[in-house]
């Protein structure tokens, strides 16, 4: 990457982009064909939300006006399954998905619903993210800087807290999360990819706390004039 790179909001325009790229790292950074044959419907239902309202602080890293990464985020729960509810009622999602491809791709949908992510307290921790970028943007500061302007635009926003899962696979991520002071909060083993993966995965939910709660502010003031 000879040019700067460039952390910028998302636009509509950025849909196609970011999908490929949601679908290409979509398997512990690698490309997420292996178990989902379907790419049109794997990014409409994994980044489709994020641009019908449901998120809030996207961003993409983007080099030569060629988008090499992103962070996509929701601030509640509530607000990010509204959006998903409009994109599973969107009249253009049964075209997406031709038998033959979609056929292919229900065993991991099946076991996705059989074997959920676990997460955190929504009150605590109501937002949460994914950050993705393709092989020949990492390693070189690209996550951080996208975590670190997520996080300040949530902060400026007064979110509590954010959350998000991932696996003892996924070491360069863990490290990110590292840095930046994410906790582990839940952890589980899943079988969910163990048929393409070859072996369980760990499962894990970490959580940043953004500002305190209401009541912790109320014991704090109480402590300290006691
Ligand atoms: C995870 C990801 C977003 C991190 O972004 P990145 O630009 O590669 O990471 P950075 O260069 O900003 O490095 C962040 C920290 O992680 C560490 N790190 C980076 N790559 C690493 C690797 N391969 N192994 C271990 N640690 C690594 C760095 O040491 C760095 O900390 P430091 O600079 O303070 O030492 C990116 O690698 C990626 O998209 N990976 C594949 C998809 C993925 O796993 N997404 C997350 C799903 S939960």
């Amino acid at each position: 990457m000879s040019d700067p790179v460039l952390i910028r909001p998302i636009q509509p325009s950025d849909e196609g982009a970011v999908g490929r790229i949601a679908y290409q790292t979509g398997f512990f950074g690698q490309s997420a064909t292996l178990y989902f044959a379907n790419e049109p419907l794997f990014a409409r239902l994994w980044v489709g939300p994020y641009f019908r309202g449901g998120g809030f602080a996207c961003l993409v890293a983007e080099s030569e006006g060629e988008i090499l990464g992103y962070i996509l985020g929701s601030p509640d729960p509530a607000r990010y399954g509204r959006a998903l509810r409009r994109v599973l009622l969107e009249k253009t999602l049964p075209r997406l998905a031709p038998l033959r491809q979609t056929w292919a791709s229900l065993p991991y949908l099946l076991r996705a619903s059989r074997y959920p992510s676990p997460h955190a307290d929504w009150q605590q921790f109501p937002a949460h993210l994914h950050i993705n970028l393709l092989p020949q943007a990492r390693g070189s500061g690209v996550g951080k800087r996208l975590l670190a302007a997520h996080l300040k635009l949530l902060r400026e926003a007064g979110v509590a807290g954010v959350q998000l899962a991932t696996t003892t696979e996924n070491r360069a991520a863990l490290e990110l999360y590292r840095r930046f002071d994410f906790v582990p909060l839940v952890s589980a083993q899943t079988p969910l990819w163990t048929p393409w993966l070859g072996h369980p995965a760990e499962h894990l939910g970490l959580g940043l706390r953004l500002k305190k709660l209401q009541l912790e502010k109320g014991r704090e003031e109480g402590s300290s004039s006691s």
